[in-house]
């Protein structure tokens, strides 16, 4: 057995218990061809996050203009107290797209003895790993991980987890990654299933002055750049692609009419290159558009996580009122 699969198969063992409901793997090729075809050109943000860009992300949450992650940090060290309280003992934590470490590890250490743990990821390493440390970290704490997609809702009800209250954290404003629609679905599929007592406490950005929001997605260093053009590195890389990243600009742009910060790249002079065979051109000045990043009022949030079925018992922002938490609990017709 290889290191890496010895150390996989002990990352395993530390687990209460580990399901791999085998997610359909993104089809690289089949999505960037279509989207590059297609007008305007696009490429699905989810191809951003291989072992590089993942890197590049963590480097963003550190960033100065990135004020998305420090500020979500703060809310949740002045509100832990309250928090417990709120979770009461013995709650089990579930998180979609185990993702920040610092962050699950500031609510586990902060609620009254949390009875359990469950990660959810499509990326099977990804999870093993994050997962495996908690465990380690977290000796009374039943600690499972489900290899899944949870867009399409949370297939939990048959795992072992501990009796108790279920809290979902899914923090970051990874919600507004979403269309409004599928973000309604998400919604939709983490409220399946809940019981009464049940909650979700999710983090979403705010919509704030224009200039700190294109900031926060277009730094000084050029890191969020780098993060966006490795979107086109992997394709040269990985799918045989021969695109000039040379020749495409990073560019962060507000829609205020959809109340988003969209990413593109655009290109800098005509363009011509192909992605595994298949011939592809750019006018100069025309853009491939790579993510949106959706912003929220507090109104705007608690209409969508009302159409979803849940109603907003908390609310919690940081002075500025640059980021909110959100207290969700499903809503029950009379
Ligand atoms: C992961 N997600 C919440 C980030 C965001 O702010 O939309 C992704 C990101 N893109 C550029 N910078 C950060």
């Amino acid at each position: 057995m290889t290191d890496r699969a010895l150390g996989r198969q002990q990352a395993h063992a530390a687990l209460d218990f580990f399901e791999d409901q085998h997610p359909p793997a993104g089809d690289f090729l089949r999505d960037a061809l279509d989207g590059f075809a297609a007008t305007p050109k696009r490429v699905p943000p989810v191809y951003f996050y291989d072992a590089k860009g993942s890197g590049l992300f963590d480097q963003i949450t550190d960033l100065e203009e990135y004020y998305v992650t420090r500020t979500e940090l703060s809310i949740l060290d002045s509100i832990m107290p309250e928090l417990a309280e709120r979770a009461g003992p013995g709650a089990v934590v579930v998180e979609p797209g185990s993702g920040s470490s610092v962050k699950i590890r500031k609510l586990l250490d902060g609620l009254d003895n949390p009875a359990g743990y469950l990660g959810l990821d499509i990326s099977k390493t990804h999870l093993i790993n994050a997962v495996a440390d908690l465990a380690e970290s977290y000796a009374d704490v039943s600690v499972g991980a489900v290899c899944a997609d949870f867009t399409g809702g949370l297939n939990i009800d048959h795992l072992p987890l501990p009796e108790g209250r279920r809290v979902i954290f899914f923090p970051g404003s990874t919600v507004g990654n979403f269309e409004p629609d599928a973000a309604r679905n998400l919604l939709k599929g983490f409220r399946n299933g809940m019981r009464s007592g049940d909650a979700v406490l999710i983090g979403a950005d705010r919509v704030k002055d224009e200039a700190r929001l294109v900031a926060a997605y277009d730094d000084a260093e050029g890191v969020t750049a780098q993060f966006n053009l490795n979107l086109i590195n992997r394709i040269n890389r990985e799918l045989d692609g021969t695109i000039d990243a040379g020749a495409l600009k990073h560019l962060a742009i507000w829609n205020s009419e959809k109340s988003r910060i969209e990413m593109h790249l655009e290109a800098k002079r005509d363009m011509r290159f192909a992605i595994s065979g298949e011939h592809f051109e750019m006018k100069k000045g025309e853009r491939i558009h790579t993510e949106n990043s959706h912003k929220f009022t507090l109104a705007s949030f608690s209409t969508l996580a009302e159409s979803a079925g849940f109603t907003v018992t908390k609310t919690w922002s940081d002075a500025e009122n640059l980021f909110t938490l959100f207290w969700l609990e499903p809503c029950w017709e009379a």
